[in-house]
């Protein structure tokens, strides 16, 4: 059965007071809970609670015993009056829950992951997100196993009980719906610091991680406390609690959870010291410890009424933790950065069978929805409104958001509402979270007369015949010789055709169009390759000067692959030899801009995928830059040694270096194999360390095997590390690397019910373009075997792993079939899980 937002009524009962005890215990766990229920407006109906895998111990309604006859998907209880105290024991299982939702156990300790739906598993409640309840939870637990117990809110009584035992108290004063719930328990230290608020106040921090993990958690506690700042000072929002505390686990379904005071944290996105830790891995650390920082006001304070709503909190909380890491980094590396991770997830989703919009209209299983499309699509919307209403308007916009809903559950409405209140056309915005599908505009211009006419038209594919979005259009004209000669940040297109006429415009100019890409749009078609090539070398835009590079090597990709003969070649050297040579000034932007488009990212812009094909224009290019290159590049390469530490001139450094070691190896030549061989023994950090063991891996040299075995011996027991290991095996262009994949699959280290490990094996594969597609169709066969034992243990993970088939209908001949053939293989198994059969069907659909 699919929900629907249409069906959406409040609910019939709400929960103003939940009390909790845990008799926490790895097999067996008791969950006392003692609900205070008022019924909502005058509905005669029954109370339902949600419930999933649990055990009913007892029942009782205001005082009175009742029978134990539990649903397996709930309980509905006839309730006479208007008010009633509920209490129920439950059993659970933790050590069993290989779901990791509800309460489960990783690495000896216990910890809950509620959102969506993860509450109901842990004891009958109303599970949905506008039901809010003060919540009051006491913890008791083996003190020798368990001596640190946390939960949501401020700490109140603890102390030792008979047994060993101990317990301790929490009491959340903020109202919050049930998925914001937590405890963790479990033999942990904390990296303690402290942050005063605006107003004076003094927060407890705490990052709770294994004894041997405190040194580690330094750059997450920075970056903690520098999102606290800036959620001051760029939005007035103050944190709101005594005490904030993060928790790092190695066993989680995905990056983090922002639970009240209490946020859970793959180990993944807290861990991190020079040795260990890729500066990629640094800034995705600070960019979610913001996010879920600020996830507080923009989700917890402010809560969703429904989870077709889930966007209103994670395009918001996106948005402003990619604010953020342009805030404390390059604001122009961080936008190319998110714009090519756009390209990379959502514009394909939205291309493909599971497109949806950024408010869903329906579904079967809401963690599938849980996309790049409401991430990261609906932090574009909510940045075209900001850059609409400009920075004062905006904020004032927030603030009278978060004033008015503040202790509720909104919506996208409620969000829109605040934003017209300053003056935006939120009427046509609201038509973004409507629509499916990336739109279209194709500019067509006429000059003649010193007059320059531009027809713009927007289309979706998806959608023919929809009504027209409001498109932020910022463009400029260049002369060929690269004078700009206007430029223009104010139109919004609102019409399916535009015609705009500009006067005064001497010759036929060049046009740059979507600037900063500042709306989620597709420019059809491209400029023509001399075109870009005067925008790449002039542009002031720093974005559009990225993408007048970008465009150039896509266009003599897609051609050339198309062709089967290397066209344009030239001029990616020509713009690429205009990089190099001024490296030494902006190197994060050079290496962002040398970057060759991705194998995937072409095949995008070609009707049909030709894997094979692309893959070989692909390598030609690189050889091609080698060749003729080869001494810049050698130069370069050279010149990019950089101090250690995190700053933004060093990090670019050691990024271009590693982009360009990479290119260096196009060929396998000795020399390259020997330098890279070299950047991996001698690094002084894990950046250097690991480009040039990605670099290797490609290669046929000894100096691959080397590099990996001396890799593995390093950070054997360090799993957070040996996932690189894994992916840089799995992401290998090298021919036997199905065979390296299968036989990594039966490594001692491989355990598929850890997500991190499953991610890198399997999903490494599954994302390279070269050698998952065999043309037996064996690279299919292999992540589809992965696909159905992930489900029997942990849905989410399996329907995350089966994205990569539900690209089938844009593939050539002979690989269509072959992969459908497995996706039709799944679907016919027995007993798949709800969530593996929704994104199964919809691919097959
Ligand atoms: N709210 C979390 C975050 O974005 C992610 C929760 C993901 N839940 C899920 N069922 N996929 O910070
Ligand atoms: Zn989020």
């Amino acid at each position: 059965a699919r929900k629907r937002l249409v069906d959406y009524r409040p609910p019939d009962w709400l929960v103003p007071e939940m009390a909790l005890r845990f008799e926490l215990d790895a097999e067996r766990t008791l969950v006392h809970a003692r609900m205070r229920v008022r019924r909502n407006g005058a509905h005669a109906s029954a109370l339902q609670l949600d419930g999933e895998e649990l055990e009913l111990l007892s029942l009782a309604v205001n005082g009175v015993v009742r029978p134990v006859n539990a649903a397996p998907e709930g309980l509905v209880l006839e309730i006479d009056g208007d008010e009633a105290l509920i209490e129920t024991v439950v059993a659970i299982r933790p050590a069993a829950n290989s779901r990791l939702m509800g309460l489960y156990s990783s690495g000896g300790n216990l910890c809950t992951q509620c959102e969506a739906e993860g509450f109901r598993r842990i004891t009958f409640f109303p599970d949905r997100p506008d039901v809010l309840s003060r919540y009051q939870v006491r913890l008791e637990a083996d003190a020798a196993r368990y001596p640190v117990l946390l939960a949501n809110g401020n700490p109140g009584a603890a102390g030792a009980l008979p047994d060993g035992r101990h317990f301790a108290e929490w009491d959340d004063p903020f109202p919050k719906p049930s998925y914001l719930f937590a405890l963790v328990a479990g033999d942990l230290q904390a990296l303690e610091d402290a942050f005063v608020t605006l107003s004076g106040r003094t927060v407890k921090l705490g990052i709770w991680v294994a004894a041997a993990d405190v040194p580690r958690c330094r750059h997450a506690m920075e970056s903690l406390k520098a999102s606290m700042a800036f959620d001051e000072q760029v939005y007035g929002r103050e944190y709101d609690l005594d005490v904030f505390n993060i928790v790092a686990v190695h066993d989680f379904n995905f990056g983090a959870m922002e639970n009240k005071g209490l946020n859970i944290f793959n180990a993944k996105y807290v861990l991190a010291d020079p040795d260990t830790a890729t500066d990629w891995d640094y800034d995705a650390i600070a960019a979610i410890v913001a996010h879920e920082y600020f996830h507080n006001w923009s989700g917890n304070r402010v809560t969703c009424r429904d989870w077709f709503q889930l966007s209103l909190k994670e395009g918001f909380t996106v948005f402003r933790d990619q604010q953020f890491s342009a805030h404390i980094g390059s604001a122009a590396v961080k936008r190319i950065e998110g714009v090519r991770q756009l390209r990379a997830s959502q514009f394909p989703e939205d291309e493909g069978p599971l497109a949806h919009a950024v408010r869903p209209e329906s579904y079967a299983e809401i963690s599938n929805f849980y996309t790049a499309t409401v991430y990261d699509k609906g932090a574009e919307l909510i940045r075209m409104m900001a850059t609409r209403l400009g920075a004062a308007k905006f904020r004032a916009a927030t603030d009278r958001y978060f004033a008015d809903n503040d202790g509720t559950a909104a919506t996208v409405e409620d969000f829109l509402a605040a934003m017209q209140s300053q003056g935006l056309e939120s009427e046509l915005f609201r038509r973004w979270y409507e629509q499916p599908g990336t739109p279209r505009v194709a500019v067509q211009a006429t000059h003649a007369d010193g007059r320059l006419e531009l027809l713009i038209r927007q289309s979706n594919p998806k959608l023919p015949g929809a009504a027209p979005l409001p498109i932020p259009l910022r463009f400029a004209l260049f002369a060929a010789d690269g004078r700009k000669l206007l430029e223009r940040d104010d139109l919004l297109l609102t019409d399916a055709e535009t015609r705009l006429s500009i006067e005064g415009i001497a010759e036929a100019p060049i046009l740059s169009l979507n600037r900063g890409f500042a709306a989620p749009i597709l420019i059809e078609p491209a400029p023509r390759r001399d075109e870009l090539l005067v925008l790449a070398a002039h542009e002031d835009d720093p974005f559009a000067r990225y993408e007048a590079v970008q465009q150039l090597m896509l266009s003599a990709l897609t051609a050339s692959a198309a062709g089967g003969v290397a066209i344009g070649h030239d001029e990616v050297v020509e713009a690429a030899r205009a990089l190099l040579a001024k490296a030494g000034d902006d190197p994060a932007f050079v290496a962002e801009t040398l970057l060759l488009p991705s194998e995937a990212l072409i095949g995008d812009r070609m009707p049909i995928v030709d894997p094979e094909a692309i893959h070989a224009a692909r390598e030609e290019l690189r050889c091609s830059l080698l060749s003729a290159l080869r001494e810049p590049l050698w130069a370069a390469w050279r010149g990019c040694d950089a101090p250690e530490g995190q700053a933004p001139r060093a990090k670019g450094l050691r990024r271009l270096k590693g982009i360009l070691l990479s290119l260096l190896l196009a060929d396998d030549g000795a020399e390259a194999t020997a330098a890279a061989f070299g950047q991996f023994s001698g690094a002084a950090n894990m950046t250097d360390r690991m480009s040039a063991l990605t670099a290797l891996s490609h290669s046929q040299g000894a100096e691959r095997d080397d590099a990996l075995r001396l890799f593995a011996a390093r950070y054997d027991l360090l799993p957070e590390v040996l996932d690189k290991w894994f992916l840089a095996q799995s992401s290998s262009t090298r021919p036997d690397t199905r065979a390296v994949v299968e036989a990594l699959a039966q490594h001692p280290r491989f355990d598929a019910r850890n997500p991190n490990r499953l991610r890198a094996l399997v999903l490494g594969f599954a994302m390279n373009q070269t050698r998952f597609h065999d043309r037996d169709g064996a690279g299919y066969a292999l992540l589809a075997g992965h696909v159905l034992t992930a489900d029997r243990i942990n849905p989410q993970s399996a329907a995350r792993l089966v994205q990569p088939l539900a690209r089938w209908r844009r593939l050539a001949e002979p690989w269509r079939p072959l992969m459908r053939a497995e996706l039709e293989r799944i679907a016919h198994t027995p007993g798949l899980s709800r969530d593996l059969t929704e994104v199964v069907t919809t691919s097959l659909s």
